[in-house]
């Protein structure tokens, strides 16, 4: 009980970064980029988690986590580092919590697809 989830997923087609397209290398032709936005309802909009998560080739390399308020890197491919020093990110990623996922609370749990 109070755990239930509701998790929200966006795809979306581009990362500013891409990993191997560093140092000169050519990236692969095709590749596939997404970008995964969780809102976890812990206890209504009591108690949310919001994870922003990258992912590179269906492998998680890079995500935000509201509980930590910073982006946390999952394989050595991550550029977390990079993503902390970007103020404008981070100030983005922290609002999303409230923005996104408490904003979408009444139409998330009823399972409708939600707005921004
Ligand atoms: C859940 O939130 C309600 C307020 O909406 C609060 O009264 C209750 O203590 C919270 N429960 C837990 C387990 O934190």
């Amino acid at each position: 009980m109070g755990s239930a989830g509701v998790p929200l997923l966006l795809l979306v087609g581009a990362l500013s970064r891409i990993p191997g397209s560093e140092g000169g290398r050519e990236p692969p032709a095709h590749f596939l980029c997404q970008a995964k936005l969780d809102c976890h309802f812990l206890n209504g909009t009591q108690r949310v988690r919001y994870l922003k998560r990258f992912f590179y080739d269906r492998q998680e390399i890079d995500r935000f986590d509201s509980d930590l308020g910073e982006f946390v890197s999952i394989t050595p491919l991550g550029q977390a580092d990079y993503w902390n020093t970007r103020q404008d990110m981070l100030q983005v990623a922290r609002a999303e919590v409230n923005r996104f996922c408490r904003y979408n609370y009444e139409a998330a749990k009823t399972g409708l697809v939600i707005g921004w």
